[in-house]
């Protein structure tokens, strides 16, 4: 292999997490579903998630913000640009991003929500590199990944409710020069029917025709999560490795030789199938879905902070942040940590 291309990309100052205390284990879903703490434990490897007890998104997300604007050492008036990834915002206005700004002092900033799902911390790590890069006044970015799933989980519905917590992570980033990066980002909207929450109208008085566009996608209870668990796992088990083939292409380097990946954490049977298919051992991967179930945006940047804080990921490593999911879309990043 070349040696790794060196290109301008990000450096990681400060990371921090938060996840409400509140614990649901899989015997708490086995007294309000059909289901059982085997089923759950072989079918997907999650023991437990944490559920917020009131807490709104941007809450969750300012706590994790202000543990990673700790970490950084700046202070919050030195933060040019919020990214929020989230696909559980409380409000279709204002942004998460804003009300994260508002709780933790950054007024001024820009601040700016992105919906890419579990895909979310990716686009926004690339997303923050290119403004980074353009040394036009953005000089440090605070990237929030931050999720409220029980609000549209649906708790009556066996195969997905037993998957989701809530939580949140975020990451400063400045810009650094001469260093490892590289992205493969994609989607493919064909897919969007696989992993849906439906967005609720209010009642139109001037509205004619009572029949809904037909868009394509399946009917749904309220705004509750439906997806096709099947196909998910099936378009998983081929995202993940393909993006983190495309992403190590782009870096020019082969992905034996990341000291660690950090896959979206859905199901560990699906980390397991990717690493095989990447010829990598499974202790290359970084894998807490037992703690947290899946958080969406927030999985990736959460297992990160585990795995600093427990010394297996470490200055310098070479690390790809692989996601995939609702849209569909996926994603993988490669730097140096
Ligand atoms: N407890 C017990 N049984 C359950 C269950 C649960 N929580 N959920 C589903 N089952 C049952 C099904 O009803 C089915 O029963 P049947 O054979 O009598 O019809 C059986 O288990 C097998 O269902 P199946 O859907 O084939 O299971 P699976 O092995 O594919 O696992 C998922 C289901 C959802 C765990 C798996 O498909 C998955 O992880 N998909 C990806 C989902 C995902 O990651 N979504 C988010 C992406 S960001």
């Amino acid at each position: 292999m070349a040696d790794a291309k060196k290109s301008t990309g990000i450096h990681i100052k400060g990371i921090g997490k938060y996840v409400p205390e509140m614990i649901a284990t899989n015997e708490d879903f086995a007294k309000i579903v059909d289901t059982s703490d085997e089923w759950i434990t072989q079918r997907t490897g999650i023991k437990t998630r944490h559920i917020t007890n009131g807490e709104p998104t941007y809450y969750i997300g300012a706590q994790a913000a202000k543990n990673a604007i700790a970490d950084a050492g700046i202070d919050v008036s030195d933060i040019d640009l919020i990214i929020t990834a989230t696909v559980t915002p409380d409000f279709y206005t204002p942004s998460t991003a804003c009300l994260i700004q508002r709780e933790i002092g950054a007024i001024g900033s820009m601040a700016i929500d992105i919906n890419c799902a579990c895909t979310g911390f990716d686009y926004g790590i690339d997303m923050a590199k290119r403004y980074l890069q353009s040394e036009d006044g953005v000089d440090t970015v605070l990237l929030v990944a931050s999720e409220e799933l029980s609000k549209f989980v649906d708790y009556t519905d066996r195969s997905s409710c037993i998957l989701f917590g809530d939580g949140s992570a975020a990451f400063v980033l400045e810009r650094q020069y001469d260093t490892l990066y590289s992205s493969f980002l994609g989607a493919d909207g064909t897919g969007a029917k696989y992993l849906v929450s439906r967005a609720m109208r209010s009642e139109n008085a001037f509205r004619t025709n009572k029949e809904d566009f037909d868009m394509g996608m399946p009917e749904t209870k309220k705004h509750y999560f439906t997806q096709d668990g099947r196909e998910v796992y099936k378009f998983a088990t081929k995202a993940l490795p393909n993006a983190v083939e495309k992403a190590c292409e782009k870096a020019g380097i082969s992905p034996d030789e990341l000291d660690a990946i950090v896959p979206h954490q859905a199901n560990v049977r699906i980390i397991e199938t990717a690493a095989k298919n990447l010829g990598v051992s499974m202790d290359k991967m970084v894998v807490y879905i037992d703690r947290y179930g899946n958080t969406s945006s927030a999985s990736i940047p959460i297992a990160f902070c585990d795995a600093v804080a427990e010394g297996k990921i470490k200055r310098g490593d070479k690390i790809c942040l692989v996601g995939f999911g609702g849209g569909l879309t996926y994603a993988a990043v490669i730097f140096e940590y």
